[in-house]
């Protein structure tokens, strides 16, 4: 097998428990780059040329868990209050730019990029400001407000929303009533706009905006012919962030088309705030992919780490558990995002030993912990990275899958003579039965589909149980994620 020895999964191969190619691997330099593509949502986003970020508190940064999910799964941060009016500029003239700082270290040490969120917005914005009564006097503190942020962050920050949420509710598509809007007129974002290219041209200027994703609301339209009048005039913008706070019903079914009709202005979008009450993984999947259909949608953030983190307390809208556990919204996320394929370029390398991942529910296929008997029923759990759920694959000469599960040695196996849709597959000893043996066949989302080769029948946890402890059964084959496996 000397095809093996250059193959990214090589590194993969060395330390696995029950390898067997280390003799031929003495001869092999392992590449840096050998690592597995995709396996995280930033690195599955950079795949496509995109980021993926999140909004970060600096009061967290301290604590281990979120850092350290964090560091693992993102390449973007936008501070969640930590660079808004009230804090940067809590009194006139008098610049407070420790909270952002912080962030912005965090972020250069870990290699992430940064949005710079908000310079212009009527919220979160101190009193001194809003009672500002005369022009010269507010359009003079505004562009001092712009210039002194933005020259301390020169350099660091890669997209700023210079204006945030500037139009109205409802069915005007006006702007709001503000501060900003009643002193000084509708001038205010272009000057803004002017005032913010001036000081550092090597950011990115964007507009921000919530319940902009619906493409025939007033609101939607109002934003769509402000970018487009600026654009016509050569006022400075180069993005428009969708804030995509969506409720459990997931994304208006427009997205795509509010998404490229923005794009086509010859500017980038960015879903920046992203979070769907109660998470449903259709709802995550459907907005990425939104996203990635359109070439110049650039990167999606999502509003917090753990739901615990969120600003909305009680709706569950984020990708980790409060503990720190992914789910089966980060699979589906993941696997929109094209990420999660066991073998980037290659296919399952025979002898390696792998995590099998539902891609519906992000969990993994698991031998239930200390139970390594004949008959053992599978399940599915979150992935910890222990031997009860790591399986090695191994090629039968009919091109087969032979699964063997590290802890006790034993194979995944559908009871023989157990032919049925819904039979829960066991563990046992392996004979090389036809029960025992699995066609690995790669989905268009790197996933692969498993097919029992006495029942013909495929791999599956039940439609909609992705908990912890849901069944690993097989059922006729009929494409969906909870038949998807990822080999990673
Ligand atoms: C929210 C923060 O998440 C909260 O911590 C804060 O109390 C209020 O603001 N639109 C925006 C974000 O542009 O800045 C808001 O963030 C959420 C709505």
């Amino acid at each position: 097998m000397p095809w093996l020895t250059t193959h990214p999964l090589l590194r993969k191969a060395l330390t696995a428990a029950a390898c067997l190619l280390v003799g031929s691997a003495t001869a092999v330099t392992a590449s840096p780059t050998a690592t597995a593509a995709g396996t995280t949502l930033g690195t599955a986003a950079a795949d496509s040329g995109r980021y993926f970020g999140t909004a970060v508190a600096a009061g967290r940064l301290g604590d281990p868990t979120y850092s350290a999910i964090l560091d693992r799964e993102f390449n973007m941060i936008t501070p969640e209050n930590e660079m808004k009016w009230d804090t940067v500029e809590p009194a006139r003239g008098s610049f407070n730019f420790g909270p952002g700082d912080s962030i912005v270290n965090h972020a250069s040490a870990h290699g992430q990029r940064m949005r710079g969120h908000t310079l212009v917005w009527h919220s979160q914005l101190p009193n001194w400001v809003g009672s500002i009564g005369d022009a010269n006097t507010l359009r003079s503190v505004m562009n001092n407000h712009i210039t002194t942020t933005m020259n301390h962050y020169k350099g660091k920050i890669y997209a700023w929303d210079v204006v945030n949420e500037a139009f109205a509710d409802g069915g005007s598509g006006q702007h709001r009533s503000s501060v900003f809007q009643n002193v000084l007129g509708d001038g205010f974002i272009e000057e803004a706009f002017r005032t913010a290219r001036n000081v550092d041209p090597s950011a990115k200027l964007c507009y921000n905006d919530y319940n902009i994703e619906n493409w025939t609301d007033a609101k939607t339209q109002g934003v769509y012919r402000m970018v487009k009048d600026f654009k016509s005039r050569g006022v400075p913008i180069d993005c428009v962030g969708l804030q995509a706070h969506f409720g459990a019903g997931g994304p208006p079914s427009s997205l795509r088309t509010t998404v490229s009709a923005f794009a086509a202005l010859g500017v980038d979008v960015q879903l920046t705030e992203l979070d769907i009450a109660q998470a449903s993984t259709t709802a995550y999947a459907d907005t990425v992919r939104a996203c990635l259909d359109v070439a110049r949608c650039t990167g999606i953030t999502v509003w917090g780490i753990r739901d615990s983190d969120s600003w909305r307390g009680g709706e569950n809208p984020l990708l980790f558990d409060n503990g720190g556990t992914k789910k089966p919204a980060y699979g589906a996320t993941l696997s929109a995002l094209g990420g999660g394929g066991g073998t980037p370029g290659g296919g399952i390398v025979s002898g390696t030993v792998y995590t099998l991942s539902a891609a519906a529910a992000g969990r993994v296929l698991d031998q239930p912990a200390g139970q390594n008997g004949n008959g053992t029923p599978l399940q599915v759990w979150d992935g910890g990275g222990a031997s009860n759920q790591k399986w090695r694959a191994d090629r039968n000469a009919d091109g087969s899958w032979t699964l063997t599960n590290t802890a006790s040695g034993r194979v995944l196996d559908q009871p023989a003579n157990q032919l049925g849709n819904g039979t829960r597959m066991q563990v046992w000893d392996a004979n090389n039965g036809a029960n025992q043996r699995w066609r690995a066949d790669r989905n268009g989302d790197g996933s692969y589909t498993l097919t029992n080769v006495a029942s013909g029948r495929a791999l599956e946890i039940p439609g909609g149980q992705t908990g912890n402890g849901a069944a690993v059964q097989v059922w006729d084959a009929n494409g969906g994620a909870n038949q998807h496996w990822n080999f990673r």
